[in-house]
């Protein structure tokens, strides 16, 4: 089976062509290496370097296409909306476009639960959003990217229909391990506070919100499996375990050795304080298609594995870590959080 993953040099994406070389299929990624620290792709894949925004994006002939390429700044992104969208709602229209062309009979759509924002009505409680949160609930998202995750979303459902494309839409949610970018200071809270103590700089947590931090070694053999199967629909993939970002700052603490302070502040507005779901779907697809199940992997082990791959990289070796990317902020600087501010 031939897959071509677009964004496929990146984080989730490297990790998912090497489990889907490890399940014999052929793997192309495109990807525009604009986000990528270091390009990390099994020898086994082709790197295809391409923008999927690029109106004349022609794909190899394939069997299907997974979309990962996007701008995966949540909370960012209501301050870049034009940016956001022509990287969201616009490429996925595009790469749709080039996957019926290139003949793909699959197509597997990396979305988020950035699309359930904070439910109707907002969660109050942590029982609420488990009960709640689920993918037949409404959504509601409250940033620009939430919003083109869930439009593009309908935009495949609505292609792969008359052009009789197998659609699976996966909603992933806090992933992180090994190979996570260090240059995007936007997002991605535990890259950012594992560069903070590489830097012994003081790192900042909002507080009072709730997350299921998934390791990507868990995810990206799960995601494979989904991949080559045949599940048709809309999937929640993630970690059940909940956890605080204040147990998560504590965890970190711990692991790096007193390399890491955090300053707290309160929580940022509009921040998802509950952003949970029940993964019961999830569990049982896996178990139907009975090539995978999900492995889950403790939060302590996911942690030291990717802070033990970030002190091989940077701290023993001491190579230089890599430069913060910021991005263009459209509207609104005055309203950007404070740390955000002081980025040019
Ligand atoms: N990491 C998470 O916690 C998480 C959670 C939910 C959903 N997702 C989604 O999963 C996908 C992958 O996320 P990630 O964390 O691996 O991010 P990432 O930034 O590491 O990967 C995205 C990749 O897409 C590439 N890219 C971006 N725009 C491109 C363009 N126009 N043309 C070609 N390539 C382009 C980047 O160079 C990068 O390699 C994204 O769609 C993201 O929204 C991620």
């Amino acid at each position: 089976m031939h897959v071509v993953v677009t964004g496929g040099a990146g984080f989730i994406g490297t990790h998912l062509c090497a489990a889907l070389v490890s399940r014999d299929c052929q793997v192309t990624a495109v990807d525009d290496l604009r986000a990528v620290d270091t390009l990390s792709l099994p020898a086994e894949a082709t790197l295809v370097r391409a923008d999927v925004t690029d109106s004349s994006l022609t794909l190899p002939p394939c069997d299907a296409v997974v979309h990962l390429a996007a701008d995966p700044a949540e909370c960012r992104s209501n301050f870049c909306p034009a940016y956001n969208t022509y990287q969201g709602a616009y490429a996925t229209a595009n790469v749709l476009r080039a996957a019926v062309l290139a003949g793909a009979k699959r197509f597997v759509f990396g979305s988020s639960v950035a699309v359930y924002g904070h439910g109707d009505p907002p969660h109050q409680s942590l029982s609420d959003a488990l009960s709640f949160n689920t993918e037949a609930a409404p959504c509601y998202p409250t940033d620009v990217y939430g919003a083109n995750k869930l439009a593009s979303e309908h935009i495949a459902q609505a292609v792969c229909a008359v052009q009789d494309l197998s659609l699976a839409i996966v909603r992933m949610h806090n992933v992180y391990g090994p190979g996570q970018s260090f240059s995007d200071p936007y997002r991605n809270v535990v890259a950012l506070w594992m560069r903070a103590a590489l830097e012994r700089k003081e790192a900042t947590l909002y507080a009072g919100h709730w997350r299921q931090f998934t390791y990507v070694g868990a995810l990206a053999p799960a995601l494979a499996a989904l991949v080559t199967g045949t599940f048709e629909g809309v999937l929640d993939l993630g970690d059940n375990t909940v956890t605080s970002i204040e147990r998560l700052a504590s965890r970190i603490c711990a692991l790096t050795e007193g390399r890491l302070t955090v300053a707290t502040l309160p929580p940022r507005p509009r921040e998802v304080p509950f952003s949970v779901c029940n993964h019961d779907l999830m569990y049982r697809t896996l178990e139907i298609a009975g090539s995978c199940s999900w492995q889950a992997v403790p939060l302590e082990t996911g942690l030291e594995e990717t802070w033990a791959a970030a002190f091989a990289t940077y701290g023993k070796t001491g190579k230089r870590l890599p430069r913060l990317r910021s991005l263009p902020v459209e509207i609104g600087r005055d309203k950007l959080p404070t740390n955000w501010r002081r980025l040019k």
